[in-house]
């Protein structure tokens, strides 16, 4: 069995002082450490917005601090995100895919970010990456924004602009489910038989489904999915305690 730890949403700056909704993003993604090694996980991906400034600093101090969390580790970027500074200072221990092998599955990331606009942008090129699941292994895909509403309109309004273009290339019987995050709040849902999932920010949430971001008290979070071979799978969420 595969573990895979999603953390999404960090938005570290390059001032690790620097505040985030009002919480210390440096702080917060630390006090989620304990959690995260108490699962073991084989392997992690970070699902965008892992910078809030885009800032050199901020990527090499999120992949000092990760860099023990798993020994596989990977990434997509998000909308606060630049992918080639990310590339660059992430470094070669973190992969970006767009294909990952692990435990048996196919993982493919899709780039649905684009620095100049906060919602979620697809064509082509950004989804070829699908055509090169084999289809002869269970599969997951990752991506940043919502690939359906999650029923928050402060931050559906900042979804995918095309999702159509998405779910015509998607099928239940190749991908058993999509993460994403972008959306800072815990969502479950389903579409063509694909469960969609989000992973909740390490930094700042806000309770579901809400008209405008309502502060969530249980502080941050990470999604866990649990990969067997035989394409059985499981997922849930950890919190800071
Ligand atoms: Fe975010
Ligand atoms: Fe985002």
């Amino acid at each position: 069995m595969f573990t895979l730890l999603q953390l999404s949403d960090c938005h570290l700056s390059a001032d690790p002082e620097a505040r985030y909704r009002g919480e210390n993003p440096d702080a917060n993604l630390k006090r989620l450490l304990p959690a995260c090694r108490a699962l073991s996980p084989d392997g992690l991906i970070l699902s965008g917005d892992v910078s809030e400034d885009a800032s050199p600093e901020s990527y090499r101090r999120i992949a000092d601090l990760l860099r023990d969390l798993a020994p596989n580790r990977a990434w997509l970027p998000g909308n606060h995100d630049e992918r080639d500074v990310m590339a660059e200072h992430l470094g070669t221990d973190y992969d970006a895919g767009p294909l990952l092998k692990w435990g048996g599955w196919e993982i493919v990331l899709l780039d649905s970010a684009r620095p100049d606009d906060p919602r979620g942008h697809l064509d082509q090129d950004r989804l070829a990456p699908l055509a090169s699941l084999s289809g002869q292994a269970p599969a997951l895909a990752f991506i940043h924004h919502q690939p359906i509403p999650v029923h928050a309109p402060w931050i559906d309004k900042y979804g995918m602009i095309e999702p159509d273009l998405l779910w015509q290339r998607l099928d239940a019987h190749t991908i058993k489910a999509i993460g994403f995050g972008h959306v800072h709040q815990a969502f479950v849902g389903q579409h063509q038989g694909i469960t969609c999932l989000s992973a909740p920010s390490t930094v700042a949430n806000s309770q579901a489904e809400t008209e405008r971001f309502t502060p969530d008290p249980t502080g941050p979070k990470a999604r866990w999915y649990r990969l067997r071979v035989d394409g059985a799978w499981s997922t849930g969420l950890i919190s800071a305690g």
